[in-house]
């Protein structure tokens, strides 16, 4: 794609010093919504939507290696992305770090 930085399946989306604490960052990947999250040195990545009710997680908090939706408050595992509730997982991205850069893959 052009103007798109790719190395085989990743894809680059952000700088790392762009991710904040706390809160997601919401990057474009292969036309969907993606969060980039921190949790202290680690980078993760979710997809936006949340299973419980598939709306944006973009406003969600991140927090202790979770992810907090914000309209009813599930939580899901930056890692895994595992529910604390009766849900079906996020989906989560595979990241990687370079140069200061965050690429994604699925
Ligand atoms: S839509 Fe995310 S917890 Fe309900």
């Amino acid at each position: 794609m052009e103007g798109k930085e790719k190395s085989g399946d990743y894809e680059r989306v952000c700088a790392l010093e762009e991710v904040p604490e706390h809160m997601p960052l919401r990057v474009k990947y292969g036309g969907r919504g993606v969060l980039i999250c921190r949790d202290g040195e680690e980078i993760f990545a979710v997809d936006e939507i949340c299973p419980h009710e598939n709306q944006s997680m973009k406003r969600g908090v991140v927090f202790n290696g979770e992810i907090i939706c914000p309209h009813h408050q599930y939580r899901f595992q930056l890692d895994s992305g595992r529910c604390n509730r009766r849900c079906a997982p996020v989906q989560i991205y595979q990241v990687k770090i370079e140069d200061g850069e965050v690429w994604v893959s699925v």
